[in-house]
């Protein structure tokens, strides 16, 4: 299968894994990506047993609805019954990097609202230790200097993503190089400069469950297990 078939096949897998969470009343948290875009196609065939769904992006948001899916508000909803997502790097205790398409801050807010974080990724998501994919954080755009000379001062190579803004109005910095000896306290430190609005290191909050693809079968992986 080709890395196309797995997200498929990973996101028609999370569509049916989710389903023992669902009941008529229930909302369901849906990230943003290509894997995510899957799910998304997939979830359809279950729209009939849960309420709605919030999504992470405005792209996400338009896809639910061309299912008749549908998307509400955070602000309209207590509780997701759970958040499911794509990743650009997941590491064995399923912390992670997100935001290769820009999402991120969204993501994290959506995600903290939910039961549970299911990632989906492919095989290709997996690392021992983050820091390969440049690790993507949203500024103010007032602010791109200021931060991105905070981040060299962390040890950060930031590069500014050319012609891109967020669906908040602001930008991306990619920034490699990083030491990321501890991801929580680098998402932290990064947290605390001004003019960031949030960092694509989803280490304080990973995920509570993996769906990652192994030979063309799917394994599902535990926090617990890593
Ligand atoms: C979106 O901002 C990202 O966090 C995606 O979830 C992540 O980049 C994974 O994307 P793919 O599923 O397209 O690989």
């Amino acid at each position: 299968m080709n890395q196309d078939q797995l997200k498929a096949m990973l996101g028609e897998y999370a569509a049916h894994y989710i389903d023992r969470y669902l009941t008529l009343e229930s909302y369901v948290g849906v990230g943003t990506g290509s894997t995510a875009n899957h799910f998304i196609d997939a979830l359809a065939q279950v729209k009939h047993r849960f309420a709605g769904a919030v999504a992470s992006s405005n792209a996400s948001a338009e896809r639910l609805k061309q299912h008749g899916i549908a998307v509400l508000e955070l602000t309209q909803v207590d509780e997701l019954i759970v958040y499911v997502d794509g990743a650009d790097e997941i590491d064995p205790q399923l912390a992670m990097i997100k935001g290769g398409g820009g999402a991120l801050t969204r993501e994290k807010i959506v995600a903290s609202a939910a039961r549970q974080f299911i990632c989906i990724a492919d095989h290709s998501k997996s690392v021992t230790r983050l820091g390969h994919f440049p690790l993507p954080v949203e500024v103010i755009p007032m602010a791109r200097s200021v931060v991105g000379r905070a981040l060299a001062g962390l040890g950060g190579k930031p590069t500014y993503r050319q012609g891109f803004n967020t669906d908040n109005g602001n930008i991306i910095l990619d920034v490699s190089e990083l030491n990321m000896d501890s991801a929580t306290a680098m998402e932290t430190a990064i947290n605390q400069i001004p003019g960031v609005v949030s960092n694509g290191l989803f280490a304080l909050q990973g995920a509570d469950v993996l769906l990652m693809d192994k030979d063309n079968e799917i394994q599902e992986i535990t926090a617990s297990q890593a």
